[in-house]
């Protein structure tokens, strides 16, 4: 009889900390799939796309993988402010540039748009980053074509001889018209060796998206625990009141 009664609390216990798991696993889902779910015009997120760039002599200089998607401002045919999210396809996509000591260029070019990355390399600190964006589009329904560019920009901060990588998607702002969303990014400007990317540098967002699994992780074994302990005092305090009856 007795241990019957006393197994009771722990099953009780067990179920609360299942429900809870259940729970809590299923608002980070919902909470994913709202985030994920976006208003009407969304073309979906953008294939990841490798572009690379050679220097004189053939070798690899310069290597991007990344998912790119526009967001831009523009006069329509009609007259009309609109704003569209356009995906670069990475098999229609053609890239080019060029490398010097302090400067990379990739140059991404669809059939009716070019998209410029410019990246500075600070041969003291041993830092680089994306430092000019720029975009000219002439697309269909434009009334007509755009540019648009940023300048003293500090995005894709890396260190020499590493690579800048940001799984999370990420928003560069460039200009009031323009801003490029970018996806399961990874970029070397400088300092490739043997054609291969470098030691990865993750940037804060995939810090703060691990850091979610982690602080549930620690709050339910805190739980666990506590309901433990609960379970043992609770048992012993039966135990020695059994005793003094
Ligand atoms: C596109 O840019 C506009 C204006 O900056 C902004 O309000 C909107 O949230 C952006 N949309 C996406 C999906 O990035
Ligand atoms: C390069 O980095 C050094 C050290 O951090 C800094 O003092 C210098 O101003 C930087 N140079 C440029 C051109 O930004
Ligand atoms: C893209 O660049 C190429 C080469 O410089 C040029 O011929 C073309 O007109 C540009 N396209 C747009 C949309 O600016
Ligand atoms: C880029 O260069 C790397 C290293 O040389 C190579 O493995 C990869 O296939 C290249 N990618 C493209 C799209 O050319």
């Amino acid at each position: 009889m007795i241990p019957h009664i006393r197994k009771q609390p722990l099953s009780t216990s067990i179920t609360l900390i299942v429900v809870l798991v259940a729970t809590l696993h299923h608002s980070v889902v919902s909470q994913e799939v709202a985030a994920t779910a976006d208003p009407q015009a969304s073309p979906g997120n953008p294939e990841r796309g490798d572009y690379n760039v050679t220097n004189g002599n053939g070798t690899v200089c310069l290597m991007a993988r990344m998912g790119l998607q526009l967001n831009v401002t523009f006069t329509n045919m009609e007259n009309k402010t609109v704003q569209e999210l356009v995906n670069l396809h990475p098999n229609l996509t053609k890239p080019a540039g060029s490398c010097s000591g302090e400067t990379a260029t990739l140059i991404l070019s669809e059939e009716k748009t070019n998209l410029t990355f410019s990246f500075s390399l600070n041969v003291t600190s041993k830092k680089y980053h994306l430092s000019t964006l720029s975009l000219s589009a002439a697309w269909p329904d434009m009334a007509a074509p755009m540019s648009a560019a940023g300048s003293d920009l500090d995005y894709l901060r890396g260190t020499l001889g590493r690579s800048y990588m940001c799984r999370e998607e990420q928003v560069l702002m460039v200009d009031p018209s323009f801003s490029l969303n970018t996806y399961q990014l990874q970029v070397q400007p400088f300092g490739i060796n043997s054609g291969a990317f470098g030691e990865a540098e993750e940037c804060e967002l995939d810090e703060d998206d691990m850091l979610i699994p982690i602080i549930v992780g620690a709050a339910l074994s805190g739980l666990v625990l506590i309901v433990l302990m609960a379970y043992l005092i609770g048992r012993k305090r039966s135990h020695a009141g059994y005793q003094t009856i």
